[in-house]
């Protein structure tokens, strides 16, 4: 039988995986589920934030769905080893309002695609060191290869024609960071050159980075696909779900040519942790997309109807969007939802 690792991991991860299972495991799938470790509590257990073990199940399972952990100081982050590990490129993060659900903005609808494997994020980090030994500086490396960057704007590129999109929109801060960000844009614009004459309803064009931040506060609606590095991408996605009504609604896929990697984009949330107070909705739509990944678009897409309906209802919804309902009780409406769809 084909295979998904499961991480839970620390914090409310445990607690929308628990929920999001409940909506998977009722679907007509086969599958087998490998509960796997990873995070603080494990590095706690097993001196390691990652276990070889885990590793190994990810890279033979069909797709991995992943909760969130808590930080561990000094150790490595799992979620950037697996993102690496899987080979795991591109990071899409969806950004879309829901009717029924109080927020900034209605009508959004635009995806972010995430540069996943270099950046700032490459980990190469160093100190300097006085002679006495007393840390005078700290020195982070930032690689861009043309690579990577030709890949994911091309990756960027063909979503924006998959999902019948007409506007992609480059992201940098190429008139600072001139040898970085300029191979990132210049990227962008060969894959644009490549595919125009295909694609003429395409339109392209490119922000810097803090104009961008600002644009998704004063114009969201206007974006349609953002392609970026992944920094910048992390930043703007968080800001992205600030929009649409918050972290509890944001979920993401890492996707790269063999492998999928799944998970609501907040964090382990130490400050809900244990309540029930956690929004399942971000883990449930990940598994949407997990299952889009896995050519199971039926469900995948029945998934998202039940979310929506939930919503739109708004009588089973979690504190966050203004509700009183529990994790449990909105994944398990959102299951009743789904029963009444298939
Ligand atoms: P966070 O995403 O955990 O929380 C930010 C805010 O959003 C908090 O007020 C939290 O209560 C709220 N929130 C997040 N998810 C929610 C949900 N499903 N329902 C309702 N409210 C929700 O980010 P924060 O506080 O910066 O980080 C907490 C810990 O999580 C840190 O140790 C951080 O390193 C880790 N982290 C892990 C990530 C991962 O596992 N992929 C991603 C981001 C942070
Ligand atoms: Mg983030």
């Amino acid at each position: 039988m084909k295979k998904i690792t499961t991480i839970a991991g620390d914090g409310i991860g445990k607690e929308v995986m628990e929920a999001g299972m409940i909506v998977l495991e009722s679907l007509d799938l086969n599958y087998d589920f490998i509960e796997s470790k990873a995070g603080y509590e494990c590095f706690q257990k097993c001196g390691t934030t990652i276990p070889e073990e885990t590793l190994k199940n990810a890279r033979k399972s069909s797709a991995t769905l992943f909760g969130a952990i808590d930080s561990t100081p000094g150790e490595k982050s799992p979620i950037i080893t697996l993102r690496k590990e899987l080979e795991v490129f591109a990071n899409l993060r969806p950004i879309k309002s829901f009717e029924g659900v109080n927020s900034l903005f209605k009508n959004v609808d635009f995806l972010i695609v995430r540069e996943n494997t270099e950046g700032l994020y490459s980990q190469i980090e160093s100190f300097e060191k006085s002679e006495n030994g007393k840390v005078t500086k700290s020195i982070a490396k930032r690689i861009i290869t043309q690579k990577a960057s030709m890949k994911i704007c091309e990756f960027a590129y063909k979503k924006a024609i998959e999902n019948k999109k007409k506007k992609i929109t480059c992201v940098h801060k190429a008139n600072v960071l001139k040898k970085t960000d300029g191979i990132f844009k210049d990227s962008f614009y060969n894959i644009i050159n490549k595919y125009s004459q295909e694609n003429p309803q395409i339109i392209a064009n490119d922000y810097y980075i803090d104009a961008t931040a600002m644009y998704l506060i004063t114009k969201p609606q206007e974006f349609e696909v953002i392609v970026t590095s992944n920094l910048y991408g992390d930043i703007l996605s968080d800001e992205g779900a600030g929009l649409i009504g918050g972290l509890g609604l944001s979920p993401s896929a890492n996707i790269g040519d063999k492998n999928g990697l799944f998970e609501p984009v907040h964090g382990s949330a130490p400050d809900i942790e244990g309540k029930g107070l956690a929004n399942p909705v971000a883990m449930v739509l990940s598994i949407s997309m997990m299952l889009e990944f896995l050519k199971e678009e039926y469900y995948a897409n029945k998934i998202n109807l039940a979310v929506e309906n939930v919503l739109k209802k708004g009588k089973t919804i979690t504190p966050d969007l203004g509700g009183t309902s529990k994790t449990m009780d909105v994944a398990i409406s959102i299951k009743d939802e789904l029963e009444k769809l298939i």
